[in-house]
């Protein structure tokens, strides 16, 4: 009897994202070492819009995603091949229809090693490294720098008095994108004299917390915008992505959330990042697919 047969090549047909179940998407995320649980699926599938590579069986072996903040941005996320059908094209061709979906929006994403060629060639130029911090939080967390100004938690049904400050900060109103995020978050903002000059989220995601999108004015009242959450998951696994490398960058490293990898932030038709000296900048990012 002969010892190898060769399989017949079959043909993946592109689907709305919606229209697969949520479990082989979750599949094909884990097929990858991606920590996405179901719920982060569903999540992303209410955030965005996107594609979905299936077989003829309804077997899912790609997965393409993309967030519109109004006309002008949309971030890129989940673009995934399952392994064994990686370096065939897979990934170009569902690219290829993202941007055909994205229509005449400027596009920016995070990139990580295995992607970077193909972003590359698809016209994507590199513009940060985003470090994920990642890990139990340490018991005590190190002591923090004086407080200027006072923090306090934000209900989500005031959630629009943040979305000011996001738009500055972020670049482009993502206001939708914050609302949906909102949701079951602990929403943390900082007012100096008045003023709302910082705010920070917290929610579940993967394999336990992330904190982001973290917004402050300098690193200082970035440290006391992530330690606010920090602190009561003392133990637990919890997560930041930060294209930060000083004082922000430090204490999340003190507070045991080391560098588990880094991608590479990259856009397409237009800078995306516009980050502006002692003005409100992004200091935590939302979510790896959403930038
Ligand atoms: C990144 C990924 C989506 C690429 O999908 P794919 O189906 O392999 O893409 P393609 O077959 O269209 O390949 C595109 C290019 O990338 C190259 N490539 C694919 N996998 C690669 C890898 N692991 N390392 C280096 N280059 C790779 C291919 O050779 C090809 O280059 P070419 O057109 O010059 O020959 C896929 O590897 C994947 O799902 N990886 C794990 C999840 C991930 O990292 N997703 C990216 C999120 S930003």
């Amino acid at each position: 009897m002969q010892k190898s047969v060769r399989l017949k090549s079959f043909e993946l047909i592109a689907q709305d994202i919606n229209s697969v179940d949520v479990s082989l998407l979750h599949a094909l995320s884990t097929g990858v070492g991606w920590p996405h649980r179901f719920k982060d699926w569903e999540f992303l599938r209410r955030a965005g819009s996107g594609i979905a590579a299936v077989d003829g069986i309804g077997r899912v072996f790609g997965s393409a995603m993309w967030f519109p903040h109004g006309d002008d941005l949309a971030t890129i996320g989940v673009v995934i091949t399952s392994p064994r059908t990686q370096a065939q094209g897979t990934g170009r061709w569902l690219m290829q229809q993202v941007f055909e979906q994205c229509g005449e929006r400027r596009l920016a994403l995070n990139s990580t090693i295995a992607a970077h060629k193909l972003y590359v060639s698809l016209g994507f130029t590199a513009e940060a490294t985003v470090y994920q911090h990642q890990g139990d939080v340490a018991a005590a967390l190190p002591a923090l720098p004086p407080l200027d100004g006072e923090l306090s938690e934000l209900p989500p049904d005031k959630i629009e008095g943040i979305f000011a400050l996001d738009t500055f900060a972020f670049g482009t109103d993502r206001s939708r994108l914050i609302t949906l995020l909102s949701e079951g978050a602990s929403i943390c903002v900082l007012r100096r004299d008045g003023a709302m000059v910082g705010y920070s989220m917290c929610r579940e995601f993967g394999r336990g917390h992330v904190v982001g999108p973290v917004i402050a004015s300098n690193d200082r009242d970035a440290i006391h915008l992530a330690a606010v959450h920090l602190k009561d998951l003392t133990g637990q696994f919890a997560r930041v992505d930060t294209r930060e490398k000083g004082p922000f960058a430090h204490f999340l490293q003190q507070s045991r959330l080391t560098i588990s990898e880094t991608v590479t932030t990259m856009s397409k038709g237009g800078p995306f990042l516009n980050r502006k000296a002692n003005e409100p900048a992004v200091y935590g990012l939302a979510g790896h697919a959403l930038s």
